[in-house]
């Protein structure tokens, strides 16, 4: 099947790259408003994109039916400039689902995900205590795209449990953490325990061995 995307609907579009980038990380975001209301809320289109300097991207679509809405997420980091990304892991994954329902602004989600903050070490904007790793981080940029927004944050620091890293790398015990990752949108995950693939990579040397 061929999708011309000019003529497909935006929610076609929207099924069909998620469907396709897939799996993908899910940064549960936390961020404050001027006042200091928290907010936490779920974010799959999100990555690392270059580590020197530290960024990580955030791409968040405004809210529907609400043409320029943003979502409070996107305009709390516009206004307050900090945020913190905490690791979704199998444990938090039903707390992480909770965060994206769309209550009203007086309720907070992370009241009724019963989740626990604590504070962070450089930003603000406090991390969710259950979480096993987090990014804080300041706004680098702010991109408008249409209906959406990509937020650039500098990574700041980064926590981690004890447990989960292996300080002779350092390395991320990526096999104990168990990270999931979103799948096709129909609320399909993929979790990352027991699914490695290990392939180290073989440098030009070694190849070339390889071949006599
Ligand atoms: C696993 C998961 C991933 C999501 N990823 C995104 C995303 O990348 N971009 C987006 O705009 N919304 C995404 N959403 C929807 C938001 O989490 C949802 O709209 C949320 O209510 C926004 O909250 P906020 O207004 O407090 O920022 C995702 C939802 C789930 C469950």
């Amino acid at each position: 099947m061929k999708f011309d995307i000019e003529k497909a609907a935006p929610r076609e579009i929207y099924n069909l790259l998620i469907g396709l980038v897939a799996p993908r990380p899910i940064a549960l975001v936390t961020s404050m408003n001027e006042a200091g209301l928290l907010n936490a809320a779920p974010f799959s289109a999100y990555n690392y994109l270059c580590t020197d300097p530290p960024i990580v991207g955030i791409g968040v679509t405004n809210r529907p039916d609400e043409a320029f809405v943003p979502k409070d997420t996107a305009r709390n980091i516009r206004r307050t400039g900090e945020f913190v990304v905490n690791v979704v892991t199998e444990d938090l994954a039903q707390q992480m689902n909770i965060c994206a329902t769309d209550f009203p602004a007086e309720i907070s989600e992370i009241e009724m995900a019963g989740l626990a903050t604590t504070p962070s070490a450089v930003v603000k904007v406090p991390r969710i205590a259950s979480a096993h790793a987090a990014l804080e981080c300041r706004e680098h940029t702010t991109l408008e795209i249409g209906r959406s927004r990509i937020i650039l944050g500098r990574v700041v620091s980064i926590y981690i449990e004890d447990q989960f890293i292996d300080p002779a790398g350092p390395y991320v015990r990526s096999e104990e953490l168990h990270a999931i990752g979103r799948m096709n949108g129909l609320g399909n995950y993929v979790r990352t325990r027991d699914s490695f693939l290990t392939i180290p990579r073989v440098p030009y040397s070694e190849w070339k061995k390889r071949q006599q």
